[in-house]
């Protein structure tokens, strides 16, 4: 196979791109949708339609998608059986002026699929669905400190981080959020530890005796998996300190198996929030919990119109049938491990220190030695001859059911003409002279 590769357009994409940032601030809703994140100039900013693995951008290119809408598409795009339930259920109208049976009839589902489930909340978004429990835990504990490691929203409660110093949420996932905008009055509530170090969660607990409210992490996330006793330490210091104990499944939830993180690590916390993968690209979420925590939500003031308009528990509901009914389990599974395996293999053999770890339903690729320079320009370099070969991807992968081994089969080819390019790059060092499309910060430069 011929190491280049044929231009794609993407003109109309970026006319488009560079129109809307004119009305509409930093142009888009989420911030991973920015293509500064990608390839700036090649990563396409706009997408025509999807189906299945694949989508297709406003000037018609076709992609393989490694990234599924941020791994909320766990079926795959426009999945014939989600979209048939949602589509009756649109008939039949979407939000009412009371509830819709199918609001107890998801609740009995996830109850029955979640070990921690005792009774069930909806809303609309992973930030919405911690921005609850975390509601939840100060209404139920009657204290306001939250101890949070990792991303969990764009809310007021998540950004009081970086208050006091801009910085602290810089290793937890997005470098540079400023909490502009945010009650300087909230200083001081919310509280980082480090993932896998119980000896930091411990001293936050102690000095702050008494008033912690809830303690708000991911289980696992990308190449971070729990060590040995970590989880379990996390869940004996939250009930020593009377504190909540959250699990944010809004990423492992469905994706780590139905029962998610909780179920695979075999940790129970007393509320779990969940979205994206829940309902196949349908806007939905839900806090889930033990029944003396989340009954308290019945006496408090947490209430949306569309929280529960039957799109989401329809489309909710369907997915979650459908993930057991095609075992999508063991199917992600098996994708992502020869995902892995085969961008391993490969990278070894090209002597890259490139590997693709964590879990084979939600990877992370890392670079193991070299600068940040050399560490940047893989990435860059990866990204940039990824995207000329038809795939929209970076380096944290969520393999979806719709992955077919032939995706894997075109991918395997994509690698075997870009690993040559990256070793020859590291070898010369002469990144920016081959890197034509480089990434920009997430809150720097929005188009090329
Ligand atoms: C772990 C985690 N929690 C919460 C969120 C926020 O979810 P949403 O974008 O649906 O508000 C995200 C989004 O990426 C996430 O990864």
């Amino acid at each position: 196979m011929s190491n280049s590769a044929p231009e794609r357009s993407v003109e109309r994409s970026y006319a488009l791109y560079r129109e809307a940032l004119e009305i509409i601030p930093g142009g888009v809703q989420l911030i991973s949708r920015r293509p500064q994140l990608y390839a700036l100039g090649m990563t396409p900013p706009y997408v025509s339609r999807g189906k299945g693995s694949r989508f297709w951008d406003l000037d018609g290119n076709e992609y393989i998608d490694f990234m599924m809408c941020v791994g909320a598409s766990i079926l795959g795009y426009a999945d014939d059986a989600v979209d048939e339930a949602v589509i009756a259920q649109i008939r039949q109208g979407t939000a009412y002026s009371v509830s819709h049976p199918l609001e107890y009839e998801l609740a009995r589902e996830l109850i029955a699929t979640i070990p921690c489930a005792e009774m069930v909340r909806y809303c609309k978004g992973g930030g919405e669905a911690n921005t609850i429990a975390v509601r939840i835990a100060r209404g139920y504990t009657g204290r306001e400190k939250v101890l949070f490691c990792g991303y969990h929203g764009w809310h007021d409660w998540y950004l009081a981080a970086n208050l006091e110093n801009d910085s602290v949420l810089d290793a937890h996932l997005l470098p540079g959020i400023k909490p502009q905008g945010v009650p300087q009055g909230l200083a001081g509530t919310a509280l980082p530890f480090r993932y896998n170090d119980l000896e930091s969660l411990e001293q936050q607990l102690e000095h702050n005796k008494g008033q912690v409210a809830c303690i708000i992490l991911e289980a696992s996330r990308g190449a971070s998996l729990p060590a040995p006793g970590f989880l379990e330490g996390v869940r004996a210091l939250a009930t020593a300190h009377g504190a909540v104990l959250i699990f944010d499944e809004v990423v492992t939830g469905f994706r780590l198996g139905l029962g998610g993180a909780q179920a695979q690590f075999g940790v129970l916390p007393d509320l779990a929030t969940y979205a994206k993968a829940i309902s196949n690209g349908y806007a939905m979420g839900a806090v889930v919990g033990r029944g003396a925590v989340m009954s308290v939500v019945g006496e408090m003031f947490v209430s949306s119109t569309y929280w529960s308009d039957s799109v989401g528990l329809a489309a909710s509901l369907a997915t979650i049938r459908e993930l057991r009914k095609r075992d999508a389990f063991a199917r992600i599974t098996a994708i992502g491990t020869r995902f892995q395996q085969s961008f391993n293999e490969l990278a070894e053999e090209h002597e890259l220190p490139l590997r693709a770890s964590g879990l084979p339903q939600q990877i992370a690729i890392s670079a193991s030695s070299g600068d940040s320079e050399q560490k940047r320009g893989l990435k860059d370099y990866y990204v940039q001859e990824m995207t000329r070969r038809g795939f929209f991807t970076s380096f944290g992968v969520s393999p979806s059911y719709a992955h077919t081994d032939a995706d894997l089969d075109e991918a395997i080819g994509a690698w075997r003409a870009v690993f040559p390019l990256l070793r020859a790059a590291l070898h010369t060092g002469d990144w920016d002279a081959r890197i034509v499309a480089r990434s920009v910060d997430a809150f720097r430069r929005q188009v090329g």
